[in-house]
């Protein structure tokens, strides 16, 4: 796809699923992009390893909205471990592609969710993960 939005990215977008905040999220997660401007927060509730809520805030294009909808529901029901495993790629493909200039709006919802991981693991064993950094895309993060 080069430069029209698929259909699920729109339906994504104009519905998006698990919009909100967890007032006692296990995890918070808070990403921005520099270049953009774009913030997407992330909350996360886990029991047993695995992630049993999960609602996020985009204050952001459309992709970025759809992208992050389409990560909770990726990421809903998941241990950790397969959580951590989510690319932005998956979260994209999932949304039937994103036009290349929009490929950075899944980024952030793969960091997205890292970052809310980050925060559950420190917050729970005192270690976080290794933030992925992409220079490229002039991503950064945004401490907590
Ligand atoms: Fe900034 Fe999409 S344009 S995340």
């Amino acid at each position: 796809m080069d430069q029209a939005y698929s259909s699920k990215v729109m339906e994504h977008f104009a519905n998006p699923r698990n919009v909100g905040e967890i007032p006692d999220a296990d995890g918070i997660g808070k990403v921005g992009n520099a270049i953009c401007g774009d913030i997407m927060n992330m909350y996360i509730k886990v029991e047993n390893n695995i992630i049993t809520d999960v609602k996020f805030k985009t204050f952001g294009c459309g992709a970025a909205i759809a992208t992050s909808s389409m990560s909770t529901e990726m990421i809903m029901g998941k241990t950790i471990e397969e959580a951590l495993e989510l690319t932005n790629d998956a979260v994209a493909e999932a949304l039937g592609g994103l036009p290349r200039v929009k490929m950075h709006c899944s980024v952030l919802a793969e960091q997205a969710v890292r970052s809310a991981i980050d925060d559950y693991l420190k917050k729970t064993t005192g270690k976080g993960i290794e933030m992925k950094r992409d220079e490229e895309l002039h991503h950064c993060v945004i401490e907590n």
